[in-house]
């Protein structure tokens, strides 16, 4: 009986770290228009990590962007010139990280 409570609670804990598990929205350049350059993929975000979404702009246009997964993810906002560059993370659900 230990054993079969041991394996219960084996799946059940594996079961739950799957549905913890967050999806992000992946593309190493995305174009002002919002699509990628190249393939959008997903990530899967590390234990406590996050989306992370790049914006860099200027004026009201996306000049291009970013979309990973990261563990240590911070909001910061940077403005150089003309060019704004804000990184938002977050973690509320799967892919929140969109363009
Ligand atoms: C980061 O920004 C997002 C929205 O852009 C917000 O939902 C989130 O709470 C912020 N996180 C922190 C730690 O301020
Ligand atoms: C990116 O920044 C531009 C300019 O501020 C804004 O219009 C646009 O809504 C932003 N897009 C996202 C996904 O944050």
């Amino acid at each position: 009986m230990g054993k079969h409570l041991l394996l219960l609670l084996l799946n059940l804990s594996l079961l739950l770290g799957f549905l913890q598990a967050l999806y992000c929205q992946k593309c190493a350049y995305v174009k002002p228009d919002g699509s990628c350059l190249g393939q959008r993929t997903a990530c899967r975000a590390p234990d406590q990590g996050e989306c992370l979404l790049k914006n860099s702009s200027s004026g009201n246009s996306v000049v291009f962007g970013f979309q990973d997964c990261r563990l240590m993810c911070h909001n910061v906002t940077i403005r150089r010139r003309v060019l704004l560059a804000v990184t938002s993370c977050c973690k509320d659900r799967d892919f929140c990280n969109a363009f």
